[in-house]
Formats: C-alpha cells, sequence, structure tokens
C-alpha cells in the first residue's frame, strides 16, 4: 500500500467519438453528416484524409471491447452519430443504426464495462446543416427529439450520458476558425452558436428528465487554465478575458445561468442582449460536469491580437506535445479547483486527458514503447490524486483515447491512442502506455508510486 489509492468504486475509463473511430459513416442506411462532407472538401484536411475508415470500429467493436478488457477498464466513453439514427437529422429513425449502439452497449454490459454515452461529439446530419446548423434556433427541438429517441432506446442500460462534448470547439474551431465543420469564419456567429448549443444542452437535459428516471446526466467542458505571463494588470486582464472566453462561456450559463461579463466587450455591437436576457433559462440541475484537460496557457496583453487582445507565450521550459500543447500537470488540479468553484460538489468526471505523441516503430515490438505517454499519464493521475485528496469531488477519469483514431483536421498524422492502431492493416498493439494505465487500474492507483 502506499498514498497513491483512489477511491472506492472510482471509474477507469477511456474515451472515443463516433466519427474519429468508426469509418463506414453511410453504412446501413446512415446519412451523410457535415463531418464527412467537410473531409471530402478538397483542402481541409491534413493530406485530404477523412474518417471513411478510421480505426473501423463500427465493424470490429467486439476487437476494441477485448482491448478494454485487456486494459482493464470498468468504464468507456464513446459517442453516437446522430446521422446513423436520424438520417436527415429529424423524422425517421434508421433503426440499423440504432441496433448498432445497443449491440455496443449491451456487450459492453457483458464485459462489466460501464458504458458512458455522449450525445453530441461533432457530427451533425448535413441536412440539419443545410438548415443552418446550429445558426438555426430550432436545433434545440432537433436536438431534443434525437435525445428522446436514444433515451428511449438505451436510457434503461446507460448509466451516464453527456449532452454534448467541448460546445467552445464546435463554437470556435467550426464558426470562428473554420477549421472545423462546417468551416466559417465568422466571429459575429459565435454568440448565436454559444446560444443555441446552451439551448440544446437545457432541451437535451429536459428529454432525458422526461424520459428516464434512471441514469445521470452532465455537460462535457474543455478547460485550459489561463495563466498571466507576467504579474501586471495589463496581463492579469488579458488571462481573465482568454479565460471567459475560452473556459467559462459555456460553464457558467449551463450552471450559474449568466454569461461572463468579460464577453460583451470581446464581442463588442455583435454581443446580443436577448440572449444575455434569456440566460437564467439556460441552466438545468445536472448529476456531473465532465471536464476534458489537455493543456494550460501562459498569456500576454497584446493589444494587436483582435478580439481577445491577448497571445499565448511558448513555455520553452517544459516538454511540448506534436500539437504543440504544454504539458503541464498542475493544470489539471487547477482546472479541477476552476470548475469547482462554479459547480461546487456536484460529482466532476476527467472525461478527456491524453497527449499526441508518435513514437518510432522501428520493429514489430509489442508492447510499443510509448515513454513521453506513460509519463504524461503518470503525472497527471498524480495531480487528479492531489485534487482528489483536497476535496475534489471527481468520481472518475477517461484517458483519450482508447485507440490511435482520427484527429479531426490534423488526420492521422497525431496519435493519442493507449492502443497503435496500423491503419492499413487495421492491426491493434497496446503501447506502453496501456500497460502502466493497467497497472494502475489494477492497483487502485498504488502503480503511480
Ligand atoms: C478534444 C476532442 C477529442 C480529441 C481531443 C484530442 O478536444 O474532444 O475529440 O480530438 O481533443
Amino acid at each position: 500500500m502506499n498514498d497513491w489509492i483512489f477511491p472506492e468504486g472510482f471509474l477507469w475509463g477511456a474515451a472515443t467519438s463516433a466519427y474519429q473511430i468508426e469509418g463506414s459513416p453511410l453504412a446501413d442506411g446512415a446519412g451523410v453528416s457535415n463531418w464527412h462532407r467537410f473531409c471530402h472538401t478538397p483542402g481541409v484536411t491534413h493530406l485530404g484524409q477523412t474518417g471513411d475508415v478510421a480505426a473501423d470500429s463500427y465493424r470490429r467493436g467486439r476487437d476494441d471491447i477485448r482491448l478494454m478488457r485487456e486494459i482493464g477498464l470498468n468504464a468507456y466513453r464513446f459517442s453516437v452519430s446522430w446521422s446513423r439514427i436520424l438520417p436527415t437529422g429529424t423524422g425517421r429513425i434508421n433503426r440499423p443504426g440504432l441496433d448498432h449502439y445497443e449491440r455496443l452497449v449491451d456487450a459492453l454490459l457483458d464485459a462489466g464495462i460501464a458504458p458512458s454515452l455522449t450525445l453530441y461529439h461533432w457530427d451533425l446530419p448535413a441536412a440539419l446543416d443545410d438548415r443552418g446548423g446550429w445558426l438555426n434556433r430550432d436545433i434545440a427541438c432537433w436536438f431534443a427529439d434525437y435525445a428522446t429517441v436514444l433515451v428511449r432506446a438505451l436510457g434503461d442500460r446507460v448509466p451516464f450520458w453527456a449532452t454534448l462534448n467541448e460546445p467552445w470547439v464546435i463554437m470556435d474551431a467550426g464558426y470562428v476558425h473554420g477549421v472545423h465543420a462546417p468551416g466559417h469564419v465568422a466571429l459575429s456567429e459565435a454568440p448565436v452558436v454559444a446560444h443555441n448549443l446552451l439551448r440544446a444542452h437545457a432541451a437535451g437535459v429536459d428529454a432525458f428528465r422526461a424520459e428516464t428516471r434512471s441514469g445521470q446526466v452532465g455537460l462535457v467542458v474543455n478547460i485550459e487554465p489561463k495563466y498571466p505571463a507576467r504579474d501586471c494588470d495589463a496581463d492579469l486582464g488579458a488571462a481573465a478575458r482568454a479565460d471567459a472566453y475560452m473556459n467559462r462561456f459555456f460553464l457558467e450559463p449551463a450552471i450559474l445561468g449568466r454569461y461572463p461579463e468579460e464577453l460583451a466587450p470581446i464581442f463588442g455591437a455583435d454581443w446580443p442582449a436577448a440572449n444575455i436576457a434569456e440566460a437564467a433559462a439556460l441552466v438545468r440541475p445536472l448529476d456531473f460536469v465532465g471536464v476534458n484537460y489537455y493543456s494550460r496557457n501562459v498569456v500576454a496583453d497584446d493589444p494587436a491580437a483582435p478580439p481577445l487582445r491577448a497571445t499565448r507565450v511558448r513555455q520553452p521550459q517544459n516538454p511540448h506535445t506534436e500539437l504543440d500543447w504544454e504539458v503541464f500537470p498542475q493544470g489539471l488540479y487547477d482546472a479541477l479547483a476552476q470548475v469547482r468553484a462554479t459547480s461546487g460538489e456536484l460529482p466532476l468526471y476527467i472525461t478527456e486527458n491524453g497527449a499526441a505523441f508518435i513514437e518510432p516503430i522501428t520493429a514489430r515490438t509489442d508492447p510499443l514503447p510509448d515513454p513521453r505517454r506513460v509519463d504524461y499519464l503518470r503525472q497527471h493521475l498524480r495531480a487528479l490524486h492531489r485534487a482528489l485528496a483536497d476535496g475534489a469531488p471527481v468520481r472518475g477519469y477517461f484517458a483519450w483515447s482508447l485507440l490511435d483514431n482520427f484527429e479531426w483536421a490534423e488526420g492521422f498524422s497525431k496519435r493519442f491512442g493507449l492502443v497503435h492502431v496500423d491503419f492499413g492493416s487495421q492491426r491493434r498493439t497496446l503501447k506502453q502506455s496501456a500497460h502502466f494505465y493497467a497497472d494502475v487500474i489494477r492497483s487502485n492507483g498504488e502503480a503511480l508510486e
């Protein structure tokens, strides 16, 4: 025994998302999604790569579950592809799509792995995008109807439900910078999209509560703590603006019923008074908050960088991942402290945490050595343990990701998996990090020593 033991019943999981692992995007009557369409637009993803095959998990669910058992996971976070269930987004249900997820859930339960289902991890039916997507207020109803279909089918079997994954990324990457579907570059759309995401989240929670008395529902946000580069008012202000825009934009309205004050000056005339007036109506009692943590940001005041007037100051003294994300385990502790200041004693889950590293494969070694990922995991789990010891109400941890997969606009160039996937043969090989994580799980933390 040592001091690294985690609480009894702690969830040890790994996470994935539908478009990133499934492949077969049009199989069995599925409709086209915005991501399918986006990836098939020339020049938008790394080398024009798509999720057409990805990790082929749509057809290899049993293999994936075998891997989960090998690692000893007791929970698995995955997302459902909306356009497999409702090919045009609303109306007709595509039974084979629903069957697919029913089989997945049943197989997880048979394996003793708790399913944690995310309703929306960025793939929207293209037909809804054609109707304005997240810019259309009707999307709250579309989303609630979709949630109703799934909760009716799986509400009795799935213990953990999340409405949206990282709404901030949907807004910022999809509508402000155009690097994700639907590829818009329009800062003025951000407040509209944000508000509709929050309205959809609330409507999704209502649909969930109307259909089931069992299970828990929450929201998953990405938190990247912001620290001022220098201890001066200008940089403190920059950090506060960056924090409001990224970390508090969704959490505060969803839990406290108000948008952060810093947002109005960031958007100026594009900040709709009506949204502020309606913010109180966005609050729903939640069962948990999911926190995705990867990195932090040190920022300095920069009047030449609108609209936030803040720039990142790279920290060369610390290691960085292949995405140039700084490795900063203390940030996980700080992210939890920050969320807790808003969500109080609401249970928290780390719903994603991990690192992109490409390790040279010189021989077919099994397991594949990935020492930097092992170190990342160890350091972050230790930071999580410290947070727990200081009273953070964290109930589980999900590593991102079970498998190497399709990293959105980065294509297959960034590998986050505990399990290596050879995308030619679809051969899966456990990395050393998978074995390390298995040891941590088996010893309930002791292996962190
Ligand atoms: C998160 C996403 C996830 C994956 C990781 C690396 O923002 O939720 O799908 O891309 O980043």
